[in-house]
């Protein structure tokens, strides 16, 4: 996608009620972004399915829950678990006896990781077991969930997957150069991207954040022709990530994180969807603005998205009353009393003017779609 296609309003049509089913494609730790889904899902009286990751045991073997993690999930779902290891990616699949990809980065330090070579031979031998792992265990897990659903019934497939950094300890250093250096500190990111280590970690984030998407259209494929031949409709989204519209000197301008590695499988996410469209099935990528959640904590700077968001919810409102967004504003600005924009001009308000002294929100720097990711 390069064009902006900001969605302005919120559809009102809904063709899911009672006795339709919702799938949650990713597991919900705590809260996130599928929540509102879910609350919607309940409100139209939905049927809720959800999958797990799994866990790791000591040997990095993968396993189901156990039942008290599956009671734990399925209480904070407020759905039925089908409790099958769905983790995607491949960082610690590999042939019996050989190294995982994880492995082979166990040597990298600071001083050799720019330098160090990898053999992709043997990682795109662990890559095709992670993907044959993932796709066997997903045609398991898609035969239960086809015996869930009625004939005749609609059907929403949420998809939430995002993710796939490999666990190595350098990359903890790599990381905070690039995403929060400066001076001295910084590592600018396309060094990242040309290294071996960056090459392997984009195409984990591919398998993990883009490509379990497709895996779920073609699995779900058999269930969707019985679905729409018996009168159903089934629908398929996803969260995409490409940059946000926030509001800076009082109007709207598209802006994103100076840099977002995994913006590269966030664009193969799209291009999966645009494929399926073409094909005649609904499937869509919703870009959303930021907000703070477990993915995105690791982010600095997502906060510089968040506060004009929140000037933006009081600029929309258009009723009055408790929940409206105005109001929802206020209290949340009300809980960083401190950088309260009514009482004084804030820090980061300042921040996030567009200035040529800001660095990170400089004007037309990296302010349209087709310069991203960086
Ligand atoms: N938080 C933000 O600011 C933000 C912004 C734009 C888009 N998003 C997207 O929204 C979606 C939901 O994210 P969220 O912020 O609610 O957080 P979240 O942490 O709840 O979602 C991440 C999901 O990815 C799954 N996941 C992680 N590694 C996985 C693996 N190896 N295999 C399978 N699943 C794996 C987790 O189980 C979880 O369901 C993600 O696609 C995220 O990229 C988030």
């Amino acid at each position: 996608m390069t064009a902006l296609t900001p969605l302005r309003d919120l559809p009102e049509a809904n063709i899911f009620r009672k006795g339709d089913v919702f799938v949650l494609f990713g597991e919900l730790f705590g809260r996130g972004y599928v929540n509102g889904l879910l609350d919607e899902a309940r409100k139209a009286g939905m049927r809720i399915i959800g999958i797990t990751v799994g866990r790791r045991n000591e040997d990095h073997s993968l396993r189901a829950l156990s039942a008290e993690e599956l009671t734990e999930a399925e209480a904070n779902l407020g759905g039925r678990i089908i409790n099958l290891p769905l983790m995607a990616g491949f960082d610690l699949d590999a042939p019996v006896g050989t190294p995982t990809p994880t492995d082979l980065l166990a040597d990298l330090k600071i001083a050799n990781w720019q330098e160090a070579k990898l053999d992709w031979a043997h990682v795109q031998a662990c890559r095709e077991l992670g993907v044959k792992r993932f796709r066997d265990t997903l045609a398991e897990v898609m035969g239960q969930i086809d015996s869930m659903v009625p004939d005749g019934a609609n059907v929403f497939f949420a998809h939430t997957m995002a993710g796939g950094i490999l666990k190595t300890k350098v990359f903890l250093a790599i990381a905070n150069r690039i995403y929060k250096g400066r001076g001295d500190r910084f590592l600018s990111s396309q060094s990242l991207v040309d290294s071996d280590l960056g090459k392997l970690m984009l195409m984990n984030f591919d398998e993990v954040t883009a490509n379990s998407f497709a895996y779920l259209l073609e699995a779900s494929a058999a269930l969707r022709q019985r679905i729409e031949a018996s009168g159903g409709q089934t629908r398929y989204t996803a969260y995409g990530y490409h940059g946000t519209e926030i509001l800076i000197n009082g109007s709207y301008q598209w802006q994103t994180y100076t840099n977002y590695t995994q913006g590269h499988a966030k664009m193969r996410l799209e291009q999966h969807a645009e494929a399926a469209w073409q094909q005649g099935v609904k499937a869509t990528v919703f870009n959303c603005p930021e907000i703070r959640t477990n993915s995105s904590d690791i982010f600095v700077g997502v906060e510089l998205s968040l506060f004009p968001l929140l000037e933006a919810l009081k600029l929309e409102a258009v009723a009055p009353g408790p929940n409206s967004s105005g109001s929802i504003a206020s209290r949340c600005w009300k809980r960083a009393p401190a950088w309260n924009p009514c009482s004084k001009p804030s820090p980061i308000t300042t921040t996030i003017q567009p200035s040529p002294s800001s660095v990170t929100m400089r004007p037309g720097r990296w302010t349209t779609p087709p310069s991203w990711p960086r």
